[in-house]
């Protein structure tokens, strides 16, 4: 008979997205990267009684979580119901470097870490399908409606082309360049941001499926770009796509105004990234020295951190 783990590990990380956020849940295809420099982790330690948790929005009893934890709380309910296991009896300690709410994928990650410790607990093999469906669960109480790709990146080591639905792709990122990203410092609203978009889709329907469809447009485009090497268009199809993303009121000022700081420092292209309303941009440089520069102008102008990723290389800088 198997027995229990004394202790499990499971890890995931955070998630950029280089263009198509918002146009993927309409079907239409996105690029998104892996962000090994934001890891999370999930322990599981055996303990008797009552489970209890520890992250950094909350320490205590499992069963009294607070809202902003009920996706792992349903999360875990359900997996130990499917694996017919108790889940009294566990300690959950999370620990992320994911901003959280800031479009990096950050509940997504730790969803996924979760999945990952709780199989590994009951010694229980895990495969991606069943994976990305319980990561599912979780993103939709915490998103509403969900494409699954955070669910997809933050479980994947490489680059991926993902539309709603079919199979996801990884891309090799032959695109020479640097990829800065910043945190705006304010808390994103992706959420709200996917809500408003739909209420726009359901009130101007025209022009808001003519601004989603050119997001999917400029997606493949930048798609064929990184295949091809074509940094500089890359950069204008990224610029493209943050004008597409302003028209469905998900930017603010503070992602405008550090997009503006990029293009004036001669980024090749920048754009929010994620749900926007807050959370973070990025910007594309040419070289690792203007890339510096552009970081640099981006603190200066209100950025609260930032990080450099030489593409096509390890994102691990
Ligand atoms: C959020 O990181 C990306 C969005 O496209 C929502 C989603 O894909 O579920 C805004």
């Amino acid at each position: 008979m198997k027995t229990l783990s004394d202790q499990a590990v499971g890890t995931a990380h955070g998630k950029i997205i280089l263009i198509g956020e918002h146009a993927v849940v309409y079907n239409e295809p996105a690029i998104a990267m892996p962000f090994l420099a934001t890891p999370v982790e999930v322990i599981i330690e055996k303990i008797d009684g009552d489970s209890v948790i520890s992250s950094s929005y909350y320490q205590g009893f499992f069963k009294n979580v607070p809202s902003s934890l009920k996706n792992i709380y349903t999360l875990t309910e359900t997996i130990c119901a499917d694996l017919n296991q108790s889940a009294d009896g566990m300690s959950i300690s999370i620990s992320s470097l994911i901003p959280p709410e800031r479009g990096m994928g950050s509940s997504a990650a730790v969803a996924t870490a979760l999945v990952r410790a709780l199989f590994s607990y009951f010694k229980k093999s895990l495969d991606q399908t069943s994976l990305l469906n319980y990561v599912d669960i979780s993103e939709k109480i915490a998103h509403g409606n969900p494409s699954g790709l955070d669910a997809r990146v933050t479980s994947s080591e490489s680059p991926v082309y993902f539309k709603k639905n079919s199979r996801f792709t990884s891309i090799p990122l032959h695109v020479s360049g640097y990829l800065i990203a910043a945190d705006t410092g304010m808390k994103g609203q992706t959420k709200k941001a996917v809500e408003d978009v739909a209420q726009q889709m359901k009130q101007s329907y025209k022009q808001t499926r003519q601004l989603i469809t050119k997001i999917g447009l400029l997606t493949e485009e930048a798609k064929t770009a990184i295949e091809e090497n074509h940094t500089v268009h890359l950069g204008e199809l990224m610029t493209l796509s943050h004008d597409c993303l302003k028209q469905l009121n998900v930017s603010n000022e503070a992602l405008d105004h550090l997009v503006d700081t990029a293009l004036k420092q001669k980024a090749l292209g920048a754009k929010l990234t994620g749900g926007g309303r807050g959370g973070c941009m990025i910007a594309l440089a040419k070289t690792a020295k203007q890339a510096k520069r552009i970081a640099h102008k981006l603190m200066e102008n209100g950025a609260v951190e930032t990080w450099i990723h030489a593409l096509g290389e390890d994102f691990n800088d």
